[in-house]
């Protein structure tokens, strides 16, 4: 069974009709599809889990249409609130303080006492404008998976466990929003992600914690994730036997002319261009049968971080932990 595909342009009412009976829907947002319920609705939410095959100890994002609807939800600070007016709508994540009096559903925040918030740019925040409460929506992807760029992406992974997806085409950031979680006079990052690191730094006018903290920060960040079928290998400086190529810049590795499929995240080398195309090339060159992918370095500065994390995750082994969304 497929699910049905809308134009985003088409598909308002039907996406508030079945949003408002509780059941989800794909939609675009400017970083990935997202797999998109009511917040304030428990069987919504569930529905999101059992549709991924996501363990419910992982939280999700909740999306506002405004910072009104946001400081209903979490408690915001005067950074934080810098923070969403300098970068909202857009691909950044904050984790606050969960109000003690909100309607969100416990299974989104998996019972924390936080919540991750985030304001997305286009058809999502119309929908949720619309519904006038927040969409809890991860990444429109079975668990582990790579996340979807496209409406076709999410058809082929959850399209027979869903009823609706909203196509607004190729997202255009291409990698999920980058979370920081606010604690009192620190921030730390998550994940990086659509908004590198540095200009978070600069409007904050302080540096980003990174790693160790206390305990499991962002549980979905674990090491096996965005995961294709082929195996993944890094830093490429040549091709072997049987191999696909993922690679980036003018300058090609070894026995390129050798690899089953290539793909170039960015011929020029630029890497917002390399963000929007790795998530729909690392599916292109894992449906090409290859064995495994041999992927060029990218550098790791500005959305190369970002983009570096996730390959990093899609070349982690596959037997250790499950990975969780
Ligand atoms: O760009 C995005 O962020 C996309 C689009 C659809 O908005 N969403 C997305 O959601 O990537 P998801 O569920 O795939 O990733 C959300 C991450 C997970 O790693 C989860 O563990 C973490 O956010 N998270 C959610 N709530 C949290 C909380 N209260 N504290 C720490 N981490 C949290
Ligand atoms: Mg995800």
């Amino acid at each position: 069974m497929k699910a049905e595909i809308l134009p985003a342009s088409e598909a308002m009412e039907r996406a508030l009709a079945l949003l408002r009976a509780g059941d989800v829907v794909a939609i675009p947002t400017e970083t990935v599809y997202g797999l998109a319920g009511d917040a304030t609705n428990g069987l919504a939410v569930a529905k999101i889990f059992e549709a991924k095959g996501r363990p419910r100890f992982n939280p999700l994002i909740a999306h506002v249409a405004s910072l009104e609807m946001a400081q209903r939800v979490g408690r915001f600070d005067p950074l934080s609130r810098k923070l969403a007016e300098t970068f909202w709508p857009g691909p950044l994540t904050l984790v606050l303080p969960l109000q003690p009096d909100t309607d969100i559903h416990p299974l989104v925040t998996a019972g924390l006492d936080t919540i991750a918030l985030r304001m997305p740019r286009g058809f999502g925040a119309a929908l949720i404008g619309r519904l006038g409460r927040p969409l809890a929506a991860p990444s429109a992807n079975s668990s582990g998976r790579i996340s979807p760029t496209s409406a076709q992406a999410v058809q082929s992974d959850l399209g027979g466990k869903i009823r609706l997806i909203v196509d607004a085409g190729s997202t255009a950031v291409g990698l999920e929003s980058t979370i920081v979680k606010v604690g009192q006079d620190s921030l730390r990052l998550l994940r990086p992600g659509g908004v590198p690191a540095g200009e978070i730094e600069a409007a904050a006018g302080m540096p980003l914690e990174r790693g160790g903290g206390d305990g499991i920060q962002a549980p979905g960040m674990m090491a096996s994730h965005y995961a294709p079928g082929a195996a993944v290998r890094l830093n490429a400086r040549s091709v072997g036997k049987g191999e696909a190529l993922l690679a980036f810049g003018p300058d090609r590795a070894k026995g390129w002319e050798e690899a089953v499929a290539i793909r170039n995240l960015s011929p020029a080398g630029d890497l917002r261009e390399a963000a929007a195309n790795l998530f729909s090339f690392l599916r292109e060159l894992d449906d090409s049968g290859a064995s495994s992918i041999a992927v060029e370095p990218v550098p790791v500065d500005g959305l190369g971080e970002a983009i570096n994390d996730r390959l990093t995750r899609a070349a982690a082994p596959r037997d250790k932990l499950p990975a969780p969304d």
